[in-house]
């Protein structure tokens, strides 16, 4: 089959919450192709339960949620980041219900209102939630907006491979200062053939790297393409070594897949962490108890285990009536169920398992990346917002908050790009020279070796020591990565396992560059936080950056 060329005003890459919000949105100014690389819902956005932080009680302050925002974040978020995020969340929230989404209530004094729950590091119950299926609830609104619209075309398994900038046209054309994006190549995973999508503003919406680690909750999705292909096209690249490791998955023996997660938001209903002698560990650690926020909640768990030398603590919530959990987390109780946990009657096994990624490419609080054209929201963006260090249930926020700000900057963006020469012309996919690949297992045997080698060694505690040995062998690794690449047959699992290659060096080598520990990077050879609070910022053919960015 040959490869054909497609061609929008809008390419949205991912349809998450970050996605599908910019694609429903924009398609006021102009068509919108989204590509998503399995069904439409697979997404990060599709499990979350917590909910989505947000200024709406009476009692609660845009200061406040601040304020614990910058506190989760150790002092390195962006200020300026933060207040947009907190100031324009309720409206963004609004929005969400007026499409469609349903968020749990319960009855106040003066009628029915939103049921905000508490999650770790908020001073104030301000999570809205669709009981314990807050993503699925967001994701079923806003795809069911999506199928309502003309001018948006969705295609499911279809996975970007590579952006279209110069780089893709020779050197001359890389030599040329500024970069410009013009769409990507991407794989209809059916047929095999990898099509040209042309685009006057392409969004990259493509989430998280969970999969880059042996645990976690993430889905398979999550392997961080946005990213990878971000910086081999020379975008900037921020806080790579900030991954938040959610203190209470699921303890399975034989966990395969990614871990169940237990939403925090049973802790903040009140569920206690126990250890394995039953002892409540969190008390005597920080003031908010099991409610700290989650980088502290992880460490002093993964010290537990490593004390006592046993694979997980206990989420006791057996303080609640059985109809009470059923009501409220109903998700989270038949899931359980399903292990013989009766979360009424027995304390829940749990394990810390690798969740969220603070960083990535690196935005202004408009979306616009370092690339000209091209824009980010969501989990594959770094705003600033989160510092060192994701204030719980703040994710889904900046994902609704920032596509909505690169939205705004849509419509001038077509008008400005009109006034200058035609998009570029890029090559059809060259697939000369590439052959079925026999030996399925050795790439299979790579992508485990490269998510145990960051389990092992780049894992919620540090030393300069495994950061080093974690170096060394991801290079040979990416190497051997890179030669199945360059030779194969191209698919979704070997453009994944390519990708998960490069944003594992990105985190090894963001971490080796800070020689302090902050939030969620813990170095055990540098434990202290340095006198100035920098970032790490990574740009391809270049060595890793200290600076600060968006300082105000
Ligand atoms: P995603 O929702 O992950 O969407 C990424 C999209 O990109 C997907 O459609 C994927 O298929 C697509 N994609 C990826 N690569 C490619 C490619 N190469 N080509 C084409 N498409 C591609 N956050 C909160 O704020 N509150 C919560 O309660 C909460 N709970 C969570 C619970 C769990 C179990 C998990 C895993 C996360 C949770 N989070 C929560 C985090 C939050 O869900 C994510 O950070 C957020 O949904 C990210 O949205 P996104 O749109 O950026 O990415
Ligand atoms: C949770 O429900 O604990 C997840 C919330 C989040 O990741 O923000």
């Amino acid at each position: 089959m040959k490869s054909k060329q497609f061609k929008s005003d809008f390419l949205v890459i991912g349809s998450g919450i970050a996605g599908l919000t910019f694609a429903i949105k924009a398609s006021r100014y102009g068509t919108v192709n989204i590509a998503t690389k399995k069904q439409d819902f697979d997404s990060n956005t599709n499990y979350a339960q917590g909910g989505i932080a947000s200024v709406l009680a009476p009692d609660d302050s845009f200061d406040r949620h601040i304020e614990d925002t910058l506190k989760a974040g150790a002092g390195l978020g962006n200020r300026t980041a933060v207040e947009i995020l907190v100031r324009e969340g309720p409206g963004r929230i609004r929005e969400l219900m007026e499409w469609g989404a349903q968020f749990s209530e319960r009855e106040g004094s003066g009628g029915t209102v939103l049921d905000l729950g508490r999650e770790g590091g908020h001073s104030m119950n301000r999570i809205v939630h669709a009981r314990d299926l807050t993503g699925k609830e967001v994701e079923r609104a806003l795809l069911k907006k999506v199928s309502e619209i003309k001018n948006i075309r969705l295609f499911e398994n279809h996975t970007a491979v590579d952006l279209l900038t110069e780089h893709q046209l020779g050197p001359k054309a890389k030599r040329r200062g500024t970069i410009h994006c013009y769409g990507a190549y991407i794989l209809d995973n059916t047929s095999g053939v990898v099509n040209t999508f042309n685009a006057k503003m392409i969004l990259l919406a493509t989430g998280g790297v969970g999969q880059v680690y042996l645990h976690t909750t993430n889905p398979e999705i999550a392997t961080g393409d946005g990213i990878a292909m971000a910086y081999r096209a020379g975008a900037l690249i921020g806080d790579m070594e900030f991954i938040q490791f959610h203190p209470t998955a699921l303890y399975t023996p034989k966990g395969t897949g990614p871990s169940f997660l237990i939403s925090e938001a049973v802790r903040g209903e009140g569920a206690l962490l126990l250890n394995t002698r039953g002892e409540r560990f969190m008390e005597r650690v920080h003031p908010l108890k099991d409610l700290a926020p989650r980088d502290i909640v992880a460490r002093v768990i993964d010290m537990e285990l490593k004390k006592y030398g046993v694979p997980n603590v206990y989420l006791d919530i057996t303080s609640k009536s059985k109809k009470f959990l059923m009501r409220r987390f109903p998700n989270i109780y038949a899931r359980c169920l399903q292990e013989g946990i009766d979360i009424s009657k027995d304390p829940i096994p749990v394990v810390p398992a690798a969740h969220y990624l603070c960083g990535g490419v690196i935005s202004d609080t408009n979306g616009k990346t370092s690339i000209e054209n091209l824009y980010v929201s969501g989990e594959s963006s770094c705003t600033g917002v989160h510092g060192a260090n994701r204030l719980a249930s703040n994710s889904l926020l900046e994902g609704i908050v920032f596509s909505h700000r690169a939205f705004l900057q849509a419509e001038e963006h077509l008008r400005s790009l009109n006034r200058k020469p035609a998009i570029q012309r890029f090559p059809n996919w060259n697939k000369e020279g590439t052959f079925d690949l026999e030996e399925w297992v050795l790439v299979q045997h790579d992508i485990e070796d490269v998510k145990r080698l960051m389990w092992d060694y780049v894992g919620i505690v540090r030393s300069d020591k495994r950061l080093q040995k974690a170096h060394k062998r991801i290079l040979m690794l990416a190497e051997d990565i890179h030669d199945y690449y360059k030779k194969s047959t191209i698919s979704s699992r070997i453009v994944e396992l390519r990708n998960l290659a490069t944003v594992a060096k990105l985190i090894i080598r963001s971490a080796m560059a800070r020689r302090d520990s902050i939030g969620l990077h813990y170095n055990s050879d540098h434990p202290r936080t340095g006198a100035r609070k920098m970032n790490v910022v990574l740009q391809a053919a270049h060595e890793p950056k200290l600076v600060r960015l968006g300082r105000d």
